[in-house]
């Protein structure tokens, strides 16, 4: 997927702060070496490196990384893909957010995340789990079929927490805790859902004509409105996974 990093920093940014949360739940301490997996437009990693850690940023999106190297020249970034990490035991923890939904080699991904670690170096993680973003697939997936007769084709992968977890641990890693919770999140602005759907489902929007897009837009707020508009905001209905897990020794 192409990213659009100027709209994710400008419509997106609440992604970094619920990250921000992530970073007190890693408790980076001052010269731990760090892997920030899916690190985006390296806000995080240089939070991380605040506390006195060394960062590595990776992320699979070329552009991600030329637009994270020019917001903090200072930082390691680097471009890689998390299910194929090139990485042996340089690590203390490896911190990730929001990015493992985008990774269905949960297994590749979960070896070359374990083969980071030092033996008993920790993962923490958070990222969509099982029936996250259900209500905004739904109706996104019906005014498509019905607009334009195309079938939606989702780029996630919502995993469960049991098989998550017995996924890592068949890799080498030993899950300390888990959490699978709903975590209603309100997007910015009227068009806050409009905007949504453009950064995250570019594949099915930008190929439409400008009329095309707009009725399949429209036709999704409307169907959305009932349920997710309250208090003069959109709400996605995100459910998250977040777990630690550790290194096996
Ligand atoms: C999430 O954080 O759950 C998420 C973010 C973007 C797209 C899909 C899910």
């Amino acid at each position: 997927m192409l990213w659009d990093s100027q709209r994710y920093l400008a419509r997106h940014g609440f992604i970094i702060e619920r990250g921000q949360a992530l970073v007190d739940l890693l408790d980076p301490q001052a010269g731990e070496r760090i892997l920030d997996l899916g690190c985006g437009t390296g806000d995080i990693t240089a939070a991380i490196a605040r506390r006195g850690a060394q960062v590595v940023g990776v992320d699979a999106s070329a552009a991600m990384i030329t637009h994270a190297r020019e917001r903090f020249p200072r930082q390691d970034f680097r471009v890689a893909d998390a299910a194929a990490l090139p990485f042996h035991k340089e690590f203390d923890a490896v911190y990730s957010h929001a990015v493992l939904h985008w990774v269905p080699r949960a297994s590749e991904a979960a070896r070359g995340i374990a083969r980071a670690l030092q033996p008993g170096g920790r993962l923490v993680a958070e990222f969509g789990g099982h029936r996250n973003c259900e209500a905004l697939e739904t109706a996104f997936a019906g005014a498509l079929r019905r607009i334009t007769r195309q079938d939606y084709r989702s780029p996630w992968f919502f995993p469960r927490l049991s098989g998550y977890a017995a996924r890592l641990e068949l890799h080498g890693l030993v899950v300390r805790a888990a959490w699978y919770f709903d975590l209603p999140t309100p997007l910015k602005g009227e068009d806050g859902l409009r905007q949504w759907f453009i950064q995250f489902l570019p594949h099915h929007l930008d190929g439409l004509d400008e009329a095309t897009r707009e009725a399949v837009l429209a036709a999704t707020e409307a169907a959305l409105k009932p349920a997710l508009w309250r208090d003069r905001a959109w709400w996605a209905d995100y459910r998250r996974l977040r777990v630690v897990a550790e290194r096996a020794i």
